[in-house]
C-alpha cells in the first residue's frame, strides 16, 4: 500500500470528516484530523498529497490554514469543503492556491473524481519541476563547458603568441625586441583611442607577430649593416604575406592577420603590399603603422642613429594623412601618449 496517495481530510465534524475518508479509503491512504493545527502538525511529520479540508473551522478557518499550508508544503493540493452558503468563499480560496473545492453535501464520485483532479495536477507539476531542474542543470553543466572551452583556448591562443614571439627572437633579436616595444606603445594607443579592453589586448598580440613573416626572410639580409639592395629590399617587403600565410592556419590568430597584411601600408595608399589606403586600413593596423615606425625611429640601426622624441615627432607631423592616420598621430602630439 505504499505507493497509495496520501490524502489528509481535516474537518471538526465527525459526520462529513468520515464520509470522505470512507470514500476515499479504497483508493488512497486516508488520515484525518479534527482541525487545522491538528492537521498542519500531522503534515510536518507525515506529508501528504492532497488535503481535503472543510472551510469554516472554530479553532483556524480553512482559508488561514490553506495559506499556512501553501507555505509549508507548496506541491501539497488543497480541496475545500463549503456548505452552499460560503460557495463565493471557496471561489476566493482558489486564488490561494487551492485546487478546488466540494459543495456540501457532496456526491461520492464527485470527491473522487475531484481529488484524482488534484493528484493528477500535482504529478503533472511535480514532472515539470523536474524537467524544468533537469533544463537547469543542463544549462548551468553547458555554461561550464563553454566557459572551460573558452579558457582552453585562450591558453592556447596566448600559448600560440608566445610561441611565434619567441620563434622571432630565435631568428633575429632586434625583430623581437622591436616588436615588444610596438606591442605596448599599439596598446598604449588603442586605449587613448578609447579602444574595449578585449580589443586592445587582441592589438597587443597581433603587434606583438606583426613581423612574424621575417621568418621567412634569409638572415643575411635581415642582419645586414647597410642599405638594402633593390633585390634585398623586395625579398623583404614579402614579410607581410609570409607571416599571413604562418599565421592563417591558426583560426583564433585570424584577428592578427589585417594587422600583419597592412603594417607597411601608408595611409595615402602608396605601402606595400596591397597598396590600400585611409579606412581599407584597419584601425589595429594603422595603429601598429604608427607604432612600429615610431620605434624604428627611436632605435639606433647599423646605418643610421636614433631620433630624438622630438625630430620622431616632427616626421610624425610631417607624415599625416600621407604615411600615417592622421587621428592617431594627433594622440602622440599631443602627449596623450608619451613616447
Ligand atoms: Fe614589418
Amino acid at each position: 500500500m505504499g505507493n497509495r496517495a496520501k490524502i489528509l481530510v481535516i474537518d471538526d465534524e465527525l459526520a462529513p470528516r468520515e464520509s470522505i475518508r470512507i470514500v476515499l479509503k479504497d483508493h488512497y491512504n486516508v488520515f484525518t484530523a479534527s482541525g487545522a493545527r491538528e492537521g498542519l502538525d500531522a503534515m510536518d511529520t507525515n506529508p501528504v498529497d492532497i488535503v481535503v479540508m472543510d472551510i469554516k473551522m472554530p479553532e483556524m478557518d480553512g482559508i488561514t490554514a490553506l495559506k499556512e499550508i501553501k507555505k509549508r508544503h507548496p506541491d501539497t493540493e488543497v480541496i475545500l469543503l463549503t456548505a452552499y452558503a460560503s460557495i463565493e468563499t471557496a471561489r476566493d480560496a482558489i486564488r490561494f492556491g487551492a485546487f478546488d473545492y466540494l459543495t456540501k453535501p457532496f456526491d461520492k464520485d464527485d470527491v473522487l473524481l475531484v481529488v484524482e483532479k488534484g493528484l493528477k495536477k500535482k504529478h503533472t507539476s511535480a514532472g515539470l519541476k523536474l524537467e524544468r531542474d533537469t533544463l537547469l542543470d543542463r544549462t548551468s553543466y553547458l555554461e561550464d563547458q563553454v566557459k572551460s572551452a573558452r579558457d582552453n583556448i585562450m591558453t592556447c591562443y596566448e600559448g600560440t603568441v608566445k610561441a611565434l614571439i619567441l620563434t622571432i627572437d630565435a631568428k633575429d633579436r632586434y625583430t623581437f625586441k622591436h616588436s615588444n616595444r610596438v606591442a605596448k606603445l599599439s596598446s598604449s594607443l588603442a586605449g587613448a583611442m578609447g579602444v574595449s579592453g578585449k580589443t586592445i589586448k587582441e592589438i597587443e598580440h597581433a603587434a606583438s607577430i606583426h613581423d612574424i613573416g621575417k621568418i621567412g626572410i634569409e638572415e643575411t639580409i635581415l642582419r645586414k649593416n647597410g642599405q638594402l639592395t633593390f633585390n634585398e629590399y623586395e625579398e623583404v617587403k614579402k614579410h607581410p604575406t609570409i607571416g599571413v600565410r604562418i599565421v592563417q592556419s591558426v583560426p583564433f590568430l585570424e584577428d592578427a592577420i589585417p594587422v600583419i597584411l597592412h603594417h607597411h601600408e601608408r595611409y595615402d595608399g602608396k605601402g606595400y603590399p596591397g597598396g590600400v589606403k585611409g579606412d581599407q586600413i584597419s584601425l589595429s593596423a594603422r595603429i601598429v603603422i604608427v607604432a612600429d615606425a615610431v620605434d624604428a625611429m627611436m632605435s639606433v640601426r647599423p646605418y643610421r642613429n636614433a631620433l630624438s622624441k622630438d625630430e620622431v615627432l616632427s616626421e610624425l607631423r610631417g607624415n599625416a594623412g600621407t604615411q600615417f592616420d592622421p587621428d592617431i598621430v594627433d594622440i602622440l602630439l599631443k602627449d596623450t601618449v608619451t613616447l
